[in-house]
């Protein structure tokens, strides 16, 4: 018998674990990362791609994470120890949870200095800077605030302090609020937003074709794992944070209901920011590939451009950096439950920990951008290239490959159908899935990408 509650606390009902995990999952990686690989990956073959992944390989894999939570009901590294044992296999296993809260860290460094731009641009909006502003001056404005080093550590520094504070709080308390009220008004603010690209960019029909047609010539193998990798990314999967999330679900949910709703939610958020951005970038002859700035250039001249842009924008870039906020506790919440279960220290103590190493592990992201431009790691990469390479492209589907094969081969029956008790209709398509499909389809990427 799996433990009914946890250690480090339940959340209040099934409502909140949805509200959680959405909130995990919905942040940068839809309306900052979305767009932009895209837009580097030739639009209608990579949303393609990246939708087959969430559905055939993210949910199953969604579905396993929850599960391995709940039932280990720890910390991702402990849980895999307690589980890996209760089923007779090796201490290996432990492995998912380890690399796990190394893709955290890794992931959390760059993401808390991207955050740290959305910050500043709530400040940058508010002041009236962007009213009226063009494309040229636009690209300008990001171009000169990221070159400069000083207020970029500021803002990543701002950032994680924030994290730190609210994962020291614990998970629960304040989530609920920033999760119930201001996702919603994420949501209204993006349909806003596309209807005014629908309505007046006049290249609406322009941006739909780029994101839904597909043209397979642009298409070549890496941007397919780069889709495998969003896809693991957008959904928070393969790390342990919907693992660690999933041990304090109470015992009555429905898991693979939870899933879908997540993964529902969180690819028509990205779809949304997409069908916002491509109008913009055509109306303003402005380039696709452009990269990490993309979404920097484009909502400005929106916003600049609306009446009242001004507060809308202020009011879109602080959803956004909400949005961010809820998704980098979760991307803690790993280490942070190890750090309390191992030392037996607080979470404030445990939180601390692990921001300031991410914290210092970031400053490498923040200085890509400007004095360490030309530093380059793996292959010619930066160091913010590289870290979001490994982590997202290598480690999470990794891990996601990892847990798909304990779920599907090695985790004791008795456990599974224990958790899964209410999913019975879907039990065997998961089963199937999980067993062949998703482990196959990481590795047969890899190889094609690797080999
Ligand atoms: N899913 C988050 C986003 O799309 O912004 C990022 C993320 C959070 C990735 C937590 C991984 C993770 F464990």
């Amino acid at each position: 018998m799996s433990n009914v509650t946890s250690a480090h606390g339940m959340w209040s009902s099934k409502m909140m674990f949805i509200l959680a995990a959405a909130g995990s999952a919905v942040g940068l990686g839809n309306i900052w990362r979305f767009p932009y690989l895209a837009g580097e990956n030739g639009g209608g073959v990579f949303v393609l791609a990246y939708l087959v992944c969430i559905f055939l390989i993210g949910v199953p894999i969604l579905v396993s994470e929850i599960l391995l939570g709940r039932a280990g009901r720890q910390s991702p590294i402990n849980s895999m120890r307690m589980l890996a044992k209760q089923s007779g296999a090796s201490s290996f296993w432990q492995v998912i949870g380890w690399l796990g809260a190394l893709a955290g860290f890794m992931i959390l460094s760059f993401y808390a200095v991207i955050a740290g731009w959305a910050m500043s641009y709530v400040v940058e909006m508010a002041s009236g800077n962007f009213v009226s502003i063009n494309a040229e001056q636009a690209s300008t404005v990001f171009a000169e605030f990221t070159a400069d080093a000083v207020s970029v550590v500021g803002w990543h520094s701002l950032f994680m302090a924030l994290t730190i504070y609210i994962a020291a709080r614990g998970v629960g308390k304040g989530l609920e609020t920033t999760v119930r009220y201001l996702m919603p008004a994420l949501l209204v603010l993006l349909l806003v937003l596309v209807s005014y690209s629908a309505l007046a960019t006049g290249h609406f029909v322009e941006g739909l074709k780029f994101l839904f047609s597909p043209d397979f010539d642009s298409f070549n193998v890496d941007s397919l794992l780069v889709a495998m990798g969003q896809a693991f990314f957008t959904l928070s999967l393969g790390m342990g944070a919907i693992m660690a999330y999933g041990a304090y679900m109470p015992k009555d949910a429905s898991i693979i209901g939870t899933a879908t709703t997540i993964a529902l939610l969180d690819t028509s958020v990205a779809l949304l920011s997409g069908l916002v951005i491509f109008p913009l970038v055509f109306a303003n002859g402005l380039e696709t590939g452009q990269g990490p700035g993309l979404m920097f250039v484009t909502l400005p001249i929106a916003f600049g451009q609306m009446p009242g842009g001004h507060i809308f924008g202020a009011i879109f870039f602080t959803l956004v950096s909400f949005a961010a906020i809820t998704s980098s506790i979760s991307l803690m919440e790993p280490a942070v439950a190890w750090v309390v279960e191992k030392l037996d220290s607080s979470r404030a103590k445990g939180a601390m920990l692990v921001g300031v190493i991410a914290w210092i592990l970031g400053l490498g992201s923040a200085f890509s951008f400007n004095i360490g431009a030309d530093i380059t790691l793996l292959a010619g990469m930066t160091f913010f290239d590289t870290m979001d390479y490994l982590s997202n492209n290598v480690m999470l589907p990794l891990g996601g490959m990892l847990i798909a094969v304990f779920t599907g081969w090695v985790l004791k029956d008795q456990l599974i159908e224990e958790e899964l008790a209410g999913d019975k209709v879907w039990l065997n398509l998961w089963r199937l899935i999980t067993r062949f499909v998703a482990p196959t389809g990481v590795m047969v990427v890899f190889v094609m990408t690797f080999l």
